[in-house]
């Protein structure tokens, strides 16, 4: 057990999903995985173990932003033995060629900070997803039926950001979407010599304001959780 994590040693598979939600880390259990275990409800921050295709997988709730991902990715890495962790989650685009539905396999994280500024100071890291991830998460998602893009995202720490500027540059500089967890994921795989990606489905749209209805919610976030599966074991 950990702080924040109440499964026992060897309850945590090597490969776990990381969705922010942790009612959708049981939906995401409930619907894919065999023998589904739930392995921690502490904070109700909920997380499942069981198999898909014979393969161990965990689905451990991050909850919202980057100081909340960050604690439970440190102590699945440094306390269970963690070593690929794909976060799938939801974003809003950015770009009009991104659509509602759509998934981002997102190939790098900026940021204005993350909890590991501290320990760059004035250097700007640039957090980047696993190669070998990315690639077998982009072959996956060219196999369903939804579009696909790859390439840069923002995480944020704000939500309601009433900056509209710094929106305005992410979009000039073809940031795809925005999300709130990859960018410390990536930084803290980096650190530990772990494997990451970010899978997102667009849930809502900045330039356009259309949001995904909450009845094809279910469908689009199911392509994403597929697409982390089969990147994670082909
Ligand atoms: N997650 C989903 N949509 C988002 C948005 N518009 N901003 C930040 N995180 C998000």
């Amino acid at each position: 057990m950990t702080i924040h994590i109440g499964a026992a040693p060897g309850e945590i598979a090597e490969t776990v999903l990381m969705p922010g939600d942790p009612l959708r880390a049981e939906w995401a259990a409930q619907t894919f995985l065999e023998n589904a275990k739930c392995v921690n409800r502490v904070r109700g921050m909920l997380g499942y173990t069981g198999t898909w295709k014979g393969q161990r997988v965990t689905i451990q709730g991050s909850g919202m932003g980057m100081p909340s991902l960050s604690i439970y990715a440190n102590e699945l890495i440094r306390d269970y033995g963690a070593k690929t962790l794909i976060r799938i989650g939801s974003c809003g685009a950015m770009q009009n060629s991104v659509k509602i539905r759509d998934v981002i396999v997102a190939m790098t994280a900026s940021t204005l900070s993350t909890p590991s500024r501290g320990i760059f100071r004035e250097l700007n890291f640039a957090p980047c997803a696993d190669f070998g991830l990315l690639e077998k998460a982009v072959t996956a998602a060219r196999g369903k039926d939804c579009g696909v893009h790859v390439g840069g995202i923002y995480s944020s720490d704000v939500f309601y950001d009433e900056r509209p500027d710094l929106n305005e540059q992410m979009v000039r500089h073809g940031i795809l979407g925005v999300e709130m967890e990859a960018a410390e994921l990536y930084t803290l795989a980096a650190r530990h010599g772990v494997r990451a990606l970010a899978v997102l489905t667009v849930s809502d749209h900045l330039l356009t304001h259309e949001a995904l209805p909450s009845e094809d919610r279910e469908r689009s976030f199911g392509d994403m959780v597929e697409i982390a599966l089969e990147a994670a074991f082909s």
